[in-house]
């Protein structure tokens, strides 16, 4: 049976994949199609809500990819689960909208789909902190609105960010390679905040400094603060690279937005609710130096009352990982997850996905984030 705004792709499949939106590229299709599913995906680009997934999967669904603005919890996995399902893959690296504790539960493993997203989400982070530190986006609506008589010394003067300090707020993979861009690009100093020490970071931060030096240049350095408070009163801009969790809700509050200076920029390119959004409007009216640039929103796609009001402020639309190569990766990775738990394969151990991306990709689901809870057996 066809559902309406659901389309299919090899029918004849013996397994039955659904997946919430259509996903860039063919090779995820490949994937699926190689392990023998037939792949249901819904046409809608409106976010679905429970009672539409759970209709998509109907009485028998053996596995789902599903987005980042679903509500994975306890109604869907016991649905996917009572319907024979027994693979789940979120199409993203972030899996705060997945009650992993639920698909663990029910013996689900949940994939995700790391490694492929790493440059683009750090360049998109480096994006928003020039378009912030020199006012692209007030400066681009100015000349669109025909406004733009001739050249004046004091046009859209900004920040130039050369040789201060970027305070990076969890440094893990994005957070690192941020780091390392604006350090080589831009010759600042880092500052970050993260309750592991990221001692990869430090040694090649250590290494290229000793590199400036020998070429006569001033050197660069790196250095994790004690306290996340250390972190904003040092840095001249700030850039949030953690996962949401309890631990990380507003970890940006309206206190954290006071400690740094006056001048400073916050990028967010992580999740929305790491940043108290209506603390950040209330600090941007009042601190018209102080500047932001938002990839992520507290309630998406909704935006907190006067947010687009603020000219010091940079926002796009939650699309740090969209290049192509990524976005394809990341399909190829979710179908990976699923195929490999449909064919009943391991789970790979190795943070390097890359093999997966290749001709002769290895034979295991390339991450499962509770693979030891559900017992799938690691390689
Ligand atoms: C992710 O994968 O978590 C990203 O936010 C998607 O862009």
């Amino acid at each position: 049976m066809t559902i309406q705004g659901w389309k299919i792709s090899n029918p004849d499949g013996n397994k039955r994949v659904i997946v919430t939106k259509e996903l860039p590229g063919q090779r995820w299709l490949e994937i699926l199609t190689r392990a023998d599913c037939r792949v249901e995906i819904c046409t809608s680009t409106r976010v679905l809500g429970i009672d539409e997934i759970k209709k998509g999967m109907g009485d028998r669904c053996d596995g789902a990819i599903g987005q980042l603005t679903e509500d994975w919890g306890e109604e869907l996995f016991s649905a996917l689960k009572s319907a024979g399902g027994c693979a789940y893959s979120n199409y993203a690296v972030g899996f705060n909208n997945v009650d992993v504790e639920a698909a663990s539960r029910h013996g689900i493993p949940v994939g995700n789909t790391p490694g492929v997203l790493t440059e683009t989400t750090a360049q998109m982070a480096v994006a928003l902190t020039f378009a912030a530190a020199r006012r692209v986006g007030e400066a681009e609506r100015y000349i669109r609105a025909g406004q733009y008589k001739g050249w004046i010394p004091s046009l859209f003067m900004g920040d130039l960010l050369w040789q201060k300090t970027v305070g990076v707020v969890g440094a893990g993979r994005i957070g690192e390679t941020y780091a390392r861009m604006m350090a080589e690009g831009h010759k600042m100093n880092i500052i970050y905040y993260d309750i592991h020490q990221n001692k990869t970071l430090e040694d090649y931060i250590a290494r290229y400094g000793q590199f400036l030096e020998s070429v006569g240049l001033a050197p660069v350095t790196c250095r994790r603060a004690e306290t996340i408070a250390e972190l904003l009163r040092q840095a001249d801009c700030v850039s949030v690279h953690t996962v949401l969790d309890d631990s990380t809700h507003h970890l940006i509050n309206a206190e954290s937005l006071a400690q740094m200076k006056e001048n400073a920029i916050l990028i967010n390119t992580s999740r929305g609710p790491v940043v108290d959004e209506a603390a950040l409007v209330a600090h941007c009216r009042t601190h018209p130096d102080f500047r932001a640039g938002l990839d992520v929103f507290e309630e998406e796609p909704d935006l907190k009352p006067g947010l687009t009001d603020l000219e010091n402020v940079v926002i796009v639309p939650h699309i740090a990982s969209a290049t192509k190569w990524t976005r394809e990766g990341m399909a190829t990775l979710a179908a990976a997850n699923v195929a490999a738990i449909l064919r009943g394969y391991p789970a790979w151990q190795n943070p390097d996905i890359r093999p997966f991306l290749g001709e002769d990709p290895p034979r295991a689901a390339p991450s499962i984030v509770n693979a030891e809870a559900v017992g799938v057996s690691l390689v």
